[in-house]
Order: C-alpha cells, then structure tokens, then sequence
C-alpha cells in the first residue's frame, strides 16, 4: 500500500474543517447587533449582553441597520417600553383596593414615566439632528426614572409591582446610552 492515499485523505479532512468552521453565509447581519452588544456590554456595566441582543433583535430592522440605526431602534425601543409602562400604572391607580403607601408611590412613578415619555421624543430629535450629547443628557435623565420609582417602593417594604419593567426600562436606557455615547465619541 503506498501512503498517498492516506496523505490525500488527510488533505480531505483537512479541507472539509476549514469548510465548517468558516462562518455561515449571512452570518455578517447579525454580528452587528452582537458586536455593538458586546461592546455596550464591556463599558457598561450596567448594559446585559443577552438582554440587549435578545432586544435589538426583537426589532426586524435591526439586522440591516448600522450603528446609528441601531441607536435610534434602542431609543424607540425604550420609549415603547415606557410608554406602556406608563399606561400599565394609570390602569393599577384605577385598583380601588391598595395600600395608601402604595399608591402614592404609583402616582410617583406615573409622573416618573410621564415626564419620561416626552423627554425621550426629545431624545429622538437630537439623535435624528446628530446632537449626540443633547440625546445622552436626555436620556441620562431619563434612566433615572425606573430606578427612582423602584427606590419609592424599596422605602414602603412592599413588593414594587413594576419591578420587572423597571428593570426592563433601567437595561434598555443603558443600552441606548451605551450607543449614544459610542456615538457622540466617534463624531468628536
Ligand atoms: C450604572 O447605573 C448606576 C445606577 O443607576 C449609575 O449610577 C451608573 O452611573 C451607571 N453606569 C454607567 C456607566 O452609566
Ligand atoms: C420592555 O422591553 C423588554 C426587552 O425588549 C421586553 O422584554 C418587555 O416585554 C418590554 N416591556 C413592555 C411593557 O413593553
């Protein structure tokens, strides 16, 4: 038996690796929204990798966008977010039934969200004008709306009945920051 054979065979195998672990075709659109998160995840800790690539990818636009495009997505993504977190309140305050403590707390966080709301399409001006550091202030701002509201709750010991979208508000704010801010960098 001579060796070639074998050494043409290796030469197969060899080729057919390479083949595999060479990325899928189209496997480029995604990696925008995973490198932008992997980036917003590294200086910021308060951005999640997997919570912000579960949500850029919610958005059917984001796999053609670019950088800029996923910056206005994030921002619209947290304005949805709070305004049906601002609703979602105006619905509990109609509850007849409730701790006074809690209530007033609510009606806190109503007018948290409701300042919140306007501000963000504020946001969404500067940003679409390239005013960077216009939309980080905005958005600052408006980052400290959940976590104002959840502190309120912290103070009455009763559970927050937002806890889960004041954590959801707090997370997407950090990810629309994180992009502003990369932003704003780069235009300076
Ligand atoms: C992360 O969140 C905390 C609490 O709101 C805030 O004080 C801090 O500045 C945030 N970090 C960044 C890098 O934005
Ligand atoms: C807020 O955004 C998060 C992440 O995209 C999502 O899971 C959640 O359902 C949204 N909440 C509301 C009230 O829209």
């Amino acid at each position: 038996m001579s060796p070639r054979p074998s050494v043409s065979l290796l030469l197969i195998f060899f080729l057919a690796s390479l083949h595999a672990a060479s990325p899928v075709d189209g496997g480029s659109t995604t990696n925008i929204i995973h490198e932008t998160c992997k980036k917003c995840a590294h200086e910021d800790p308060n951005v999640s990798y997997e919570f912000c690539v579960a949500s850029l990818e919610s958005n059917p636009y984001s796999h053609c966008a670019d950088l800029r495009g996923l910056g206005l997505i994030s921002i619209k993504l947290l304005r949805h977010n709070m305004t049906r977190t601002r609703a979602y309140t105006e619905k509990l305050l109609q509850s007849e039934k409730m701790d006074p403590s809690v209530r007033a707390c609510l009606q806190d966080c109503l007018e948290l969200y409701s300042d919140a709301v306007p501000t963000l399409a504020e946001a969404i001006r500067a940003y679409k004008g390239g005013r960077y550091d216009d939309a980080n202030i905005d958005l600052s701002s408006v980052m400290d709306a959940p976590s104002t509201c959840e502190d309120g709750f912290s103070e009455t010991g009763v559970g927050s009945p937002l806890g889960r979208r004041n954590k959801d508000a707090f997370r997407l704010s950090a990810i629309a920051l994180s992009i502003v801010t990369m932003l704003s960098r780069a235009s300076h």
